[in-house]
């Protein structure tokens, strides 16, 4: 058996056609039942002589019964170790095609994203809608789609001077349930949460069931878009279907403040943490999440570990979209202390005409280590007074919790974290630049996994 099993892999592995090994394990499995059924008849036909008694018989038929039930078992065995080799041989097969010939298996002119637009009650929509029809490319790749919940008129009556505009280009679709929702008084000051969750739910359901789009990039009615907002969404698209490891791309960085961020707008990152704020999302993920999206704060729900499953973002160094909302369900306090400081990119990249494959995990993960752990270490107070600044870069370590959030204030970055993951945060580095230095702001080398009770 392990002579067999060790031949057909090394023959399996060989074979590169999808094809040919399914008829091989169809192959497998037929001649294995067809052996059986002959030794059961060999050995049946053989055995019952006149002179045998029947309790003989008997016992030699249960003998038989089991053995080829073991056979039966082992086959199976058999079946799920060359159904796990295809499986990993068409895994490396991938990455071994994307690493060598840069990710091909996507014509980035063919496949439609959808743009879903969240509205409510703000007039200001157009503001949004303006920003993004700007800058959309020409043709039908990129169709727009405004969800408005809420029932507002005016607001209706302004994505309705949109949908006639541009002809087909910009669709309107209102949130038909827009009851009341009934919560316990501790929790009715979150019911603003609460709709937005209904109404994320619906309106993807409509994309990727009604629409039948295969991916999706969702905004809100406050952002506005950088002039490479789609080239970055085009170009990343081919790596989030390379990479089983992503779930999503977003076009935010949470550390993004001017003066926080290099000026090189081609920097990219993968990102442990979910920033949303302008995200792409892949059908197979929503289907995924739909059946048990939560009744409210549906952004930290998917940054738990039960949604996320270690999968992450692709994040830029600087944000491709920024928003102008003050007045909305989360963002007042936030906007004046923090969002309204965030940069936007202003120097477009043609991103799809990079090679953006470094940044799939296997190519990715090596380097990144290597960089982060061979930058010298220095305290928060080496960073601050400039100590080392001839240095293009320093590493300033934590191991706790309080450690953790210390340094991020000393240092002016993001403090909370989400399911134990700090914003920004890959492998535990949080990355930014202060006074023209790169920090990496990181655990101890050896990193294992986020603490999830960090909170
Ligand atoms: C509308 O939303 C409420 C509260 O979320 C829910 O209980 C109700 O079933 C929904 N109605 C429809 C028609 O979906
Ligand atoms: C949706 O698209 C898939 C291919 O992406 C196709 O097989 C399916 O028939 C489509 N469904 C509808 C309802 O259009």
């Amino acid at each position: 058996m392990n002579l067999i099993n060790s031949e057909l892999q090394g023959f399996v592995t060989g074979y590169h056609d999808n094809m040919r090994r399914k008829h091989l394990v169809s192959l497998v499995v037929l001649i294995f039942l067809t052996w059986n059924i002959l030794m059961y008849y060999f050995l049946v036909s053989k055995n019952p002589t006149k002179n045998e008694n029947r309790v003989l018989v008997s016992d030699k038929l249960r003998w038989l019964q089991n053995d080829i039930e073991k056979q039966l078992r082992d086959n199976e065995k058999l079946l799920e170790d060359l159904r796990q080799i295809k499986d990993d041989t068409v895994k490396k097969e991938k990455a071994n095609k994307l690493k060598t010939h840069g990710v091909e298996d996507t014509d980035p002119a063919t496949h439609k994203i959808a743009v879903l637009m969240f509205s409510c009650d703000r007039t200001t929509v157009s503001r949004s809608l303006d920003s993004l029809l700007k800058i959309r490319p020409k043709g039908d790749r990129f169709p727009i789609v405004v969800s408005q919940d809420c029932g507002h008129k005016p607001t209706s009556d302004v994505i309705q001077t949109y949908v006639k505009k541009e002809k087909g280009l910009v669709t309107h679709i209102k949130h038909p349930n827009l009851t009341d929702i009934n919560l316990p008084s501790p929790k009715k000051k979150f019911k603003g949460y609460y709709k937005i969750a209904r109404h994320y739910k619906w309106a993807l359901d409509q994309i990727f069931h009604k629409f039948n789009y295969t991916a999706v990039i969702i905004v809100e009615d406050d952002l506005e878009y950088s002039p490479d907002f789609f080239e970055y969404f085009s170009a990343t698209y081919r790596i989030l279907k390379a990479d089983p490891t992503l779930w999503c791309v977003s076009a935010w960085n949470d550390n993004g403040k001017s003066g926080m961020v290099s000026d090189d707008p081609e920097l990219l990152y993968r990102s442990d943490f979910f920033p949303g704020l302008g995200w792409m999302l892949e059908k197979h993920v929503w289907l995924e999440l739909s059946p048990k999206w939560p009744d409210s704060f549906w952004d930290d729900w998917m940054r738990h570990p039960d949604q996320r499953k270690n999968r992450v973002c692709i994040r830029p160094e600087i944000c491709r979209t920024s928003t102008f909302g003050k007045k909305g369900v989360s963002k007042g306090l936030f906007y004046d202390k923090h969002l309204k400081f965030i940069k936007l990119n202003e120097k477009p990249i043609d991103f799809t005409k990079k090679d953006l494959t470094y940044l799939i995990k296997e190519n990715y993960d090596p380097t990144f280590h290597k960089t982060v752990y061979e930058t010298p270490l220095a305290s928060v107070t080496d960073v601050i007074t400039l100590r080392k600044r001839s240095l293009p870069a320093l590493r300033v370590q934590y191991s706790s919790k309080e450690e953790f959030k210390s340094a991020a204030k000393q240092l002016k970055i993001m403090e909370d974290f989400k399911a134990g993951v700090p914003r920004v945060a890959y492998h535990g580095v949080v990355s930014f630049m202060r006074s023209g230095q790169r920090i990496y702001l990181a655990p101890p080398e050896g990193w294992t996994g986020y603490d999830t009770s960090w909170t």
